[in-house]
C-alpha cells in the first residue's frame, strides 16, 4: 500500500546520481554533495566555508540547579572569521547523576523558562541540554533585516544574490559553533559524540539542515518542522512559497526559493526527502500532530519513508513502518529513523519530549 502511494507521489530519486547513474556505497559521498548543493542552490542559501575560530566565556554558573541535581551556565560563544568576531549567549544544563551524558541541543524559541523547553524533565531523563534562542543568532525580524548577528557578521543585505543564504542556514551556523565549542572544552562533561540538534517548526527545518552539512552531529529531531523541513516541497497539501513571500519569512530561504511559485510548485528539482536523506546514517527523529495541517503530516511521513532508503544502501535499517499510513498514537522507532504521529496541533509537547526521550534512550542505551 506503501509503495503505491509513494509510486503516486512520483518523488525524486535519492539514488541516482544527476546524470542518472545509481548511488552505490561508494559514491555516496558524491550524491551527498549532490544533494547538498541542490538544497543550498534553491532552498537555503550556500553556507559559508571560511575558516573559523571559537571560544567560550562562562557569564554565570549555578552549580546547584534544579534541587541540586545539575549544573547549569551560561556562555557567551565568540566566533571569529576573516570578516571579523560575533559573540552570541547560549546556556547549558548537564545533570550529575550521569557521566558525559548524551545531549540535546535545542534550537529555542526564547530563554529558559520556556513553555517548549522543560529542563527538568530532560535532565532527569539523564540528557544534557543546551539551549540557545535562536534570535540571540540573528534576529528573525522577517522581509529581510539581515542588521544583526551572523547576518551582519558575513555581511548580508537585503540584495543578496540568488544563492545566498537564508536565516535557516544562519542559525544552523550558530548551532555548529555552540558545537564546536562543545567539542574543544567540554567534552569531558558531555558526550559530544552524541548530541541531538532539535527544533520545533521553524527550528526543526534548522535542525535537519543543521545536521543535514554537519556530520559531527549524531541525530537530528525535527518537530512539525513542515514545509522547508520534513514534508515535500512537492506534491504537498501544507504551505507554499506564495505563503512564505507573503508573510515575509522567504528571507528565511535564498532568493532563487522565490523561483517556483504556483504552478511551479512541482517543478522544483530538489525535495525535502533529499534533506532528510544526508542525515543518514546517522539518527533522525520527525515528529507530526494530526492537527497541524500548514505542516502536512501525511507529507512529513511520506518523505521520510521516501529517504529511508538512502539508510538502507548505507547498511542501516531506516525507517520501519506497518505497510499503512500513521494514526494518532503511533511511534515508529526501531530503524535509525524515527516517526511518530501525535494528536493535536502545532506545538512542541511533553508527548513529543518523551517519544524523543524514548528514542535516544534506545539508541544510546549502551
Ligand atoms: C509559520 C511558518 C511555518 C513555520 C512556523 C513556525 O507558520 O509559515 O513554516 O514552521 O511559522 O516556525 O512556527
Amino acid at each position: 500500500m506503501l509503495k503505491d502511494i509513494l509510486k503516486e507521489k512520483d518523488y525524486l530519486p535519492i539514488l541516482k546520481m544527476n546524470d542518472g547513474s545509481d548511488v552505490t556505497r561508494e559514491n555516496w559521498q558524491e550524491r551527498r554533495a549532490e544533494l547538498i548543493e541542490l538544497l543550498e542552490k534553491y532552498s537555503y542559501g550556500h553556507t559559508p566555508k571560511c575558516p573559523v575560530k571559537v571560544s567560550g566565556e562562562v557569564t554565570f554558573t549555578d552549580a546547584n540547579s534544579y534541587a541540586g541535581k545539575v549544573l547549569n551556565q551560561k556562555i557567551d560563544l565568540t566566533f571569529e572569521t576573516e570578516h571579523g568576531k560575533t559573540t552570541f549567549p547560549f546556556e547549558i544544563f548537564i545533570p550529575y547523576k550521569v557521566k558525559r551524558p548524551a545531549a540535546f541541543l535545542n534550537l529555542a524559541f526564547g530563554r529558559v523558562p520556556h513553555r517548549y523547553i522543560p529542563v527538568e524533565e530532560i535532565t532527569d531523563a539523564g540528557y544534557a541540554l543546551i539551549v540557545v534562542d535562536y534570535r540571540d543568532m540573528v534576529n528573525d525580524k522577517l522581509r529581510g533585516d539581515y542588521s544583526d548577528g551572523i547576518a551582519a557578521h558575513f555581511g548580508t543585505t537585503i540584495d543578496r544574490g540568488p544563492e545566498e543564504w537564508g536565516k535557516i542556514g544562519m542559525w544552523a551556523y550558530g548551532a555548529s559553533r555552540i558545537l564546536d565549542y562543545l567539542i574543544a572544552e567540554r567534552s569531558e562533561e558531555i558526550n559530544t559524540e552524541r548530541v541531538a540538534v532539535v527544533g520545533h517548526s521553524r527550528l526543526g527545518k534548522t535542525a535537519l539542515w543543521c545536521a543535514a552539512q554537519d556530520e559531527r552531529f549524531a541525530m537530528s529531531i525535527s518537530n512539525d518542522s513542515g514545509y522547508g523541513g520534513a514534508a515535500s516541497s512537492k506534491h504537498g497539501n501544507g504551505e507554499r512559497v506564495d505563503d512564505f513571500i507573503k508573510c515575509g519569512s522567504w528571507d528565511w530561504y535564498c532568493e532563487n526559493f522565490k523561483l517556483f511559485r504556483a504552478e511551479l510548485e512541482d517543478e522544483k528539482p530538489y525535495d525535502q526527502s533529499f534533506l532528510l536523506a544526508l542525515i543518514a546514517p546517522r539518527y533522525l527523529a520527525i515528529g507530526s500532530a494530526k492537527l497541524d495541517r500548514g505542516a502536512d503530516p501525511e507529507s512529513e511521513f511520506l518523505t521520510t519513508l521516501h529517504a529511508s532508503p538512502a539508510w538502507e544502501l548505507l547498511g542501516e535499517k531506516g525507517l520501519i513502518t506497518p505497510d499503512r499510513m500513521p494514526t494518532v498514537g503511533d511511534h515508529f522507532m526501531d530503524g535509525k529513523v524515527g516517526y511518530h504521529y501525535r494528536d493535536g496541533r502545532h506545538f512542541f509537547s511533553r508527548e513529543d519530549w518523551n517519544i524523543y526521550f524514548k528514542f535516544l534512550d534506545e539508541k544510546f542505551k549502551d
